[in-house]
């Protein structure tokens, strides 16, 4: 798995979401239950900007048609029949925040 620096430890916060680029991929960091989730930034949908979205109580709700993703699998929210959106590990270290991808 590559491993690749996405900024300074304090990079959330002023809240989230926030667009991050790393290893060719626009993500989106959010702050979930106190651990840092990166996702993919256009929404599995129609491709909404995601950097738009809330996050509530575990799930990030997308700007566009309001369908939301749990931040621990990705599944999208009942009603819905698109694929999941697509997390990545985040590692939250003194030198800053590093993302896991394969
Ligand atoms: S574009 Fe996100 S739910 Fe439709």
């Amino acid at each position: 798995m590559a491993r690749i620096r996405i900024g300074p430890a304090d990079l959330l916060e002023a809240g989230g979401p926030v667009p991050v680029l790393a290893g060719g991929h626009h993500l989106i960091l959010v702050r979930d239950a106190g651990r840092i989730v990166a996702a993919e930034r256009a929404c599995p949908h129609e491709g909404a900007d995601l950097a738009l979205g809330h996050c509530v109580r575990g799930r990030l709700r997308c700007p566009r048609h309001r369908a939301s993703f749990d931040l621990r699998d990705g599944s999208v929210s009942p009603g819905w029949s698109f694929r999941p959106l697509r997390l990545f590990p985040v590692e939250e270290a003194p030198d800053g925040l590093w993302l896991g991808l394969d």
